[in-house]
């Protein structure tokens, strides 16, 4: 079984009652229990972390380094914007992850265009709501099957 983890970063949690025009209606349960469906379905064991606190997103990072964690799925909310440490704790894990967004940060605000992680991604799956988590999850199987 392929093991991948999913990280949802801050406000993330809100989801279904957090600007649902922009995010959608679902809530992140409803999100990740689906993805988990679809994981099994394809042989793959999905593992979810969400955090509001960039230091618990970094640690999460690091225990990859030691548990198998093949594959990262992640949508680090607003610290794509803004975290250095994030893509620090990317490198030194050396783990290959594809960066989500639900919504279309290029069809936003100036500053959501800016990411300290996408020259570091395989892939950005950006504004596909989220069905962006399901297209991550198929792309981290092929990546992983073409090693
Ligand atoms: C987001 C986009 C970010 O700009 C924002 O800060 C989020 C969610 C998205 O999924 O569209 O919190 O990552």
């Amino acid at each position: 079984m392929r093991k991948i983890l999913v990280i949802n970063g801050p406000n993330l949690n809100l989801l279904g009652r957090r600007e649902p025009e922009v995010y959608g209606r679902a809530t992140l349960d409803e999100i990740m229990t689906e993805l988990t469906a679809l994981a099994t379905g394809l042989g793959a064991e999905i593992t979810h972390f969400q955090s509001n606190a960039e230091s618990e997103i970094i640690e999460c990072i690091h225990r990859t380094m030691d548990d198998g964690t093949e594959f990262i799925i992640v949508n680090p909310g607003a610290f794509t914007h803004t975290s250095i440490a994030i893509r620090d704790a990317f490198l030194a894990a050396g783990k290959p992850f594809i960066e989500v967004h639900l919504s279309n940060v290029f069809a936003r605000e100036d500053f959501r265009r800016r990411s300290f992680l996408s020259d570091i991604a395989t892939a950005v799956i950006s504004g596909a709501g989220k069905q962006g988590y399901e297209a991550g999850v198929r792309v981290a199987l092929a990546k992983l099957e073409q090693q």
